[in-house]
């Protein structure tokens, strides 16, 4: 079978496109027959050296897929051949990735794919839809009313915690970098976007939260918690997901008197049952059409270097060039 994988970590070129045998399963894994993958900045770190744990060699990069059940092992029990199903969470803390034609995937992390939803929309939708889930109503327990803020309303967290809030019933306020990044976030459901490189994004907050705002979901990697603290609601809730090297000021007391509450969330660490209700309600909302992917490349698998070079450089470097998330399909 084809497969994107690397034989050892380095910069996008190390990335090999070829042939690897198709993986035998076992016990309660799936054999997928992979349509549809997403790059996510994760991916990335990975393959650049981040040392998080040990991989498997090869490693096969990516952690979501969406694709077509081709055989079950001897104990699975919950899947089919020809069955659609999805993931997310490979390619992790030593699990095998899914950039490949074919992966084998315990049954545990696996969900049905909804009729009527295309695998680019579900592959799309997961590694983020997952991060959004846990973070908003684990976490932050965010309650119909709340007005929440978050940084990057296209980008790939942001675009689901936007929809998931609304979802919730909750007033959403965001940034895009262009106006057509703007009209994005509209149309994804945000009530207010601004373009923070044109618009006084304080202001802006303080004009639509005049209170403060319930919940600042952060996605960037430089928090600013003088800003963050300052447009805080009383007893309101701050969510963390990245600045891996950051070590900013942070202003203790108006935090505390405000009574706030800061939540780290890190997809990878949860469990297969942990993530079984965010899957479940991310099935649910693409069903029913609440949920939308905000894909802005789509590109063969083979081009995986050229798709990490490209989220790397707006993720890392701020390029400005992606307004959603990278799909990679497989020739099937
Ligand atoms: N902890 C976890 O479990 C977890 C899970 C997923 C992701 N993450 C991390 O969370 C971060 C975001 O992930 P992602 O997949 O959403 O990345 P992404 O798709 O690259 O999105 C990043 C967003 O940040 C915006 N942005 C960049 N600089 C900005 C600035 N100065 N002001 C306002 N917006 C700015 C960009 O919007 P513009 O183009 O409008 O500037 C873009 O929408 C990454 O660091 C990722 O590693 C963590």
């Amino acid at each position: 079978m084809k497969a994107a994988y690397i034989e050892q970590t380095g910069p996008p070129e190390t990335i090999r496109y070829g042939d690897l045998p198709v993986p035998e399963v076992h016990g309660t894994e799936v054999l997928v027959k992979v349509a549809a993958v997403s790059v996510n900045p994760v991916d990335t770190y990975i393959r650049g050296g981040a040392h998080y744990w040990k991989l498997p060699q090869p490693f096969v990069l990516g952690c979501d897929l969406a694709g077509v059940v081709e055989a079950v092992g001897p104990e699975s029990q919950k899947y089919q051949p020809g069955d659609r199903v999805w993931c997310t969470n490979q390619g992790l803390v030593g699990r095998q990735g899914t950039f490949a034609e074919y992966a084998a995937v315990d049954e545990c992390w696996l969900y049905p794919i909804p009729e009527g939803v295309e695998d680019e929309t579900v592959a799309a939708c997961s590694l983020v839809g997952v991060t959004a889930h846990l973070g908003l109503f684990g976490k932050a327990q965010i309650q119909a009313g709340d007005t929440i803020f978050v940084h990057g309303g296209t980008g790939g967290v942001g675009s689901m915690v936007i929809q998931m809030a609304k979802i919730a019933g909750a007033r959403v306020i965001t940034t895009g970098a262009t106006a057509a990044k703007v009209a994005r976030c509209k149309e994804l459901g945000a009530d207010v976007a601004i373009n923070y490189k044109t618009e006084d994004v304080a202001a802006a907050l303080a004009d639509f939260a005049p209170d403060g705002v319930d919940i600042f979901w952060e996605t960037l990697r430089e928090p600013n918690f003088d800003q963050i603290v300052n447009c805080m609601a009383e007893r309101g809730r701050i969510v963390l997901i990245a600045g891996r090297e950051t070590r900013p000021e942070f202003p203790v007391r108006p935090f505390y008197v405000k009574a706030l509450s800061m939540f780290g969330v890190v997809m990878f660490k949860v469990s297969s049952q942990e993530m079984r209700p965010c899957g479940e309600d991310i099935n649910r909302w693409l069903a029913e059409k609440k949920l939308r992917a905000n894909i802005s490349k789509i590109l063969p698998l083979s081009a995986t270097a050229t798709a990490h070079r490209l989220q790397e450089e707006n993720t890392l470097g701020k390029a400005g060039t992606l307004a959603g998330k990278i799909v990679l399909r497989t020739s099937h």
